[in-house]
C-alpha cells in the first residue's frame, strides 16, 4: 500500500547540489513541496528552488550550518515558515580523508556533529514539533566494510545507522525513519569522473551509480507503508565484497 506523497512537504538537507539536488527534484516530480537547505552552497541551492517551483509545487530555500550548531530550533522555524514538514531526508554531510593513525578527537566530533547529531536532532525535532512524518537518512555502504582513508567520517555513518534503527523503534508508528547506504555515486567534491571510473570494476554491478539510482530509493522508502527501520543499499552489490583490502586499493570515492 503507498503512502500519498502528493501535496506533502518534504526538507531536504545538503540539497543545492549532487546527490541532495537529484531527491530534490525526484521529490518534486512526484507533487512534492520541496524545503531546498543549504549552507555554503546558496546560489545553487536558489536555483534548485527555481527548478521545484517550476515544476508546479512549492519551493523554500533555508540556510544553516550544522557544523555552528545551527540544527538547533531549525525544524520549529522551519515549519513555522512553510507552514509544515512531512518528510525529512538527511541527505547533508562531511568527507574528510583521515586514517586511524591520525584521528582526532576534534576531528572526529565534527564528522559526527554534521554526519549523525544534527540528522538525529531533525529527526527528533520532527517528532515533537510535526507529531508524525517520515525521514531517511543517508548513511553509506561503506560501513559494511572498511575505509581506511575516512575513519572519522565512517565512525560518524555508524553511529547514524544504529541512531537510524533507535529511532524507528522509539519513533514508530507516527514517525517512520528508514536509510539508503549510498555506494559509489559521485566522486568527492574536487575530484573527477575518472577517479570513480577506476573503481567501476570493484563492484559486482562494474558500475559506479548515478544520484537518480539513489533519488529512486529514497521516494521508494518514503512511498511505504510498511517498511520501517530498513536500511536499502543502493551500491551496485558492493557491500557485499570484501572492502578496504589497504590503504592504496580502496581510496573510497
Ligand atoms: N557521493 C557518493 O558517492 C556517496 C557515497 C556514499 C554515501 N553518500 C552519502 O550520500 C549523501 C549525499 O552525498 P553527496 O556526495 O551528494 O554529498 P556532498 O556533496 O558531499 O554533501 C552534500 C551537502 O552537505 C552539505 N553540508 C556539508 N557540511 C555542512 C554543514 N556543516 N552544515 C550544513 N550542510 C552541510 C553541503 O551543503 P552546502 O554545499 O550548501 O554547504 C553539501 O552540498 C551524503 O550523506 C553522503 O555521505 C554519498
Amino acid at each position: 500500500m503507498a503512502w500519498e506523497l502528493k501535496g506533502r512537504t518534504a526538507l531536504v538537507t545538503g540539497a543545492g547540489k549532487r546527490i541532495g539536488r537529484q531527491i530534490s527534484l525526484a521529490l518534486a516530480l512526484e507533487g512534492v513541496n520541496v524545503i531546498v537547505h543549504h549552507s555554503n552552497s546558496g546560489a545553487e541551492a536558489a536555483e534548485v528552488v527555481d527548478a521545484v517551483a517550476s515544476m508546479g509545487v512549492k519551493s523554500w530555500l533555508v540556510k544553516a550550518d550544522f557544523d555552528r550548531n545551527e540544527y538547533e530550533g531549525f525544524i520549529e522555524r522551519v515549519a513555522g515558515e512553510t507552514g509544515g514538514v512531512d518528510m525529512l531526508v538527511n541527505n547533508a554531510s562531511i568527507f574528510p580523508q583521515s586514517r586511524l593513525g591520525g584521528m582526532t578527537f576534534e576531528g572526529l566530533v565534527s564528522n559526527i556533529r554534521v554526519n549523525a547529531w544534527a540528522p538525529f536532532v531533525l529527526a527528533r525535532d520532527l517528532s515533537r514539533v510535526m507529531k508524525k512524518g517520515r525521514v531517511v537518512n543517508l548513511i553509506d555502504s561503506r560501513i559494511k566494510g572498511y575505509d581506511w582513508n575516512h575513519v572519522e567520517y565512517i565512525l560518524s555513518k555508524h553511529l547514524l545507522a544504529e541512531l537510524t534503527r533507535m529511532m524507528a523503534i522509539e519513533y514508530a508508528p507516527d514517525v517512520v525513519v528508514n536509510g539508503v547506504n549510498p555506494g559509489l555515486i559521485l566522486p568527492p567534491p574536487g575530484k573527477e569522473m575518472d577517479y570513480l571510473e577506476k573503481l567501476d570494476a570493484t563492484v559486482p554491478r562494474k558500475r559506479h551509480g548515478d544520484p537518480v539510482d539513489i533519488a529512486e530509493a529514497v521516494l521508494y522508502l518514503l512511498k511505504s507503508d510498511f517498511l520501517i527501520g530498513e536500511v536499502i543499499n543502493v551500491d551496485g552489490g558492493r557491500h557485499l565484497l570484501e572492502y578496504g583490502r589497504g590503504p592504496d586499493t580502496d581510496r573510497g570515492a
